[in-house]
């Protein structure tokens, strides 16, 4: 940013106090090629209709192929899935590698042993300055337990109840 004021690396490390879930985003070409990459930016937005958004960055290699597709699928990991998410957060040629994936709508792949998978019709792309947001209406959703990874300060944790709730 040009404000010199403006320390970017502060700014990020407040944005990492806000803990989130991890999330894997997915979709396939025309040609049946996948993509897909780490991502936190997942939320949810409304119920009625069900909605979703997330946010990419204009630099990912994956920028042309989400802005093509008519679908994405959001997976989110589980505690014990961190390799996946390294994976995924990498520039690996082949991400997607051995796993056994599933193909959901539109051909999104959804990943194997997730807690949660959203499957969504892309219906509006935002400017978010440096990233792009799409929103998502959901067509399909399925939930398993098990604990979910999250996201801290920059480190992967996991959930504790909290001692007053006890
Ligand atoms: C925990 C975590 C969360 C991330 N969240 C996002 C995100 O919300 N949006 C994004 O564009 N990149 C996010 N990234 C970075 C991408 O996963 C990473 O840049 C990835 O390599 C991009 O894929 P590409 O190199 O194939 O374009 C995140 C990375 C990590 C480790």
């Amino acid at each position: 940013m040009s404000d010199s004021t403006f320390d970017d690396r502060e700014f990020r490390n407040a944005l990492g106090r806000f803990a989130t879930g991890v999330t894997v985003v997915t979709t396939c070409d025309a040609e049946g090629n996948r993509v897909g990459l780490t991502v936190s930016s997942f939320n949810a937005v409304s119920m009625d209709p069900p909605l979703v958004l997330w946010s990419l960055d204009r630099g990912s290699s994956t920028l042309p192929v989400f802005e093509a597709a008519s679908h994405f699928a959001v997976n989110v990991l589980g505690s014990d899935q961190t390799a996946v998410s390294n994976r995924f957060a990498s520039r690996e040629e082949d991400k997607f590698g051995d796993l056994d994936c599933r193909g959901g709508v539109g051909n999104a792949p959804l990943l194997p042993d997730c807690v949660a998978c959203f499957q969504c019709r892309t219906i509006h792309r935002y400017d978010g300055g440096d990233h792009v947001i799409f929103v998502g209406q959901v067509e399909a959703f399925e939930r398993q337990p098990g604990a979910a990874l999250l996201f801290h300060d920059g480190a992967y944790c996991v959930a504790a109840s909290h001692p007053e709730t006890d």
